[in-house]
């Protein structure tokens, strides 16, 4: 492939600087892969990026093309490249100074890919690696969830709390999570006890958790507290945190987080959902013709699960 579609940024800015161009192709370098994207994840990282938002802390250059969750087909491999080959179907999370999944080709580090899960149709696995690795750090390596533990999961609905759900079911938690009135099915069916945050307190629902994964924000996160457990965790995937007065009154010990890639992640992640232990709800899927939308539908906050992005046919 010489040239393909991808959508790019060339400067910061609201839904009208996302542009569908055509763009050369990228090449594998040594210990990169070349991947024929075949569905791209949609993450809130996308539209921040796009707003400037993460500027200080990630200073990319333009043009850059969005889109940081991505499966597909390997097309070639560079120099050095030990365990994936032509053909492969594969899925990852490449570093977010590069991301390139809003393309049809993109390459990505040999150590950020996985083989994609055999049991799940290819471009649905797009939707996976951001939200389980975030999921599975903020529950077990910042949080340190053990079996037998509580946790509250505010937002459940959403593509990292809808993962964290099935990831603390599994490790034998007990497992409450908050969602709006018409995503209480949703996060029931996943194995929580719902809260309706529109119309219920947790602390009325209940109370000394272990451990609260907030994927929310601040405001949630702060009337969530009387839930806690007296040293109990606040675990936040957002980049904020209730300030440490507030924490201190809980007796709360905080952490929050951002991810890194991780093919060897992945790899666990596979065998999760090829166990049967692991699934996705997929919200919508959008072409790449359509990424502007797609990211104002993250940004309005709403979405089941996750909203994909279709970059070329399975
Ligand atoms: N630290 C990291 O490395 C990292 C990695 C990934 C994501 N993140 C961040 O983590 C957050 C969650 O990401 P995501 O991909 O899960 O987002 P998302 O899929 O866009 O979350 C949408 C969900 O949030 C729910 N929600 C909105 N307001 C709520 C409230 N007040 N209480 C409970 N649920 C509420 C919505 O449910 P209802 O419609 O039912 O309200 C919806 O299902 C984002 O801020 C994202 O940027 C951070």
């Amino acid at each position: 492939m010489e040239s393909m579609k991808a959508a790019r940024i060339h400067r910061y800015g609201g839904k009208e600087v996302v542009v569908v161009e055509q763009v050369d192709s990228p090449k594998a370098e040594p210990y990169e892969v070349l991947v024929r994207v075949v569905a791209a994840g949609v993450n809130p990282v996308d539209w921040k990026i796009r707003e400037g938002y993460m500027q200080q802390v990630l200073p990319i250059r333009f043009p850059y093309t969005l889109g940081c969750d991505l499966a597909g087909i390997v097309e070639s491999t560079g120099a050095g490249v030990t365990r994936f080959s032509a053909g492969d179907r594969v899925f990852g999370y490449p570093s977010l100074m590069r991301c390139g999944a809003f393309a049809e080709a993109a390459t990505i580090l040999e150590s950020e890919l996985a083989h994609a899960p055999v049991s799940m149709d290819l471009e649905m696995s797009a939707a996976l690696p951001v939200a389980c690795i975030t999921a599975f750090d903020g529950l077990f390596t910042h949080g340190s969830l053990e079996a037998g533990q509580r946790v509250l999961i505010l937002g459940g609905s959403g593509g990292v709390g809808s993962v964290a759900i099935q990831m603390a079911v599994g490790a034998g938690a007990q497992v409450y999570a908050t969602a709006s009135a018409r995503n209480q099915q949703l996060i029931t069916g996943l194995g929580a006890i719902a809260i309706d945050y529109g119309s219920q307190a947790t602390a009325d629902v209940v109370r000394d958790v272990d451990l609260i994964l907030d994927c929310v924000g601040v405001e949630s996160g702060t009337s969530a507290l009387p839930s806690l457990k007296a040293g109990g965790r606040y675990v936040t995937t957002v980049y904020a945190l209730p300030s440490a007065e507030v924490l201190a009154q809980f007796g709360a010990k905080s952490a929050m987080y951002g991810i890194q890639p991780s093919g060897d992640r992945l790899r666990e992640i596979a065998a999760l959902v090829d166990q049967g232990k692991l699934s996705m709800a997929i919200d919508t899927i959008y072409s790449l013709d359509q990424v502007s939308e797609a990211l104002a539908a993250s940004q309005a906050g709403r979405t089941r699960g996750k909203l994909l992005i279709r970059t070329s046919p399975n």
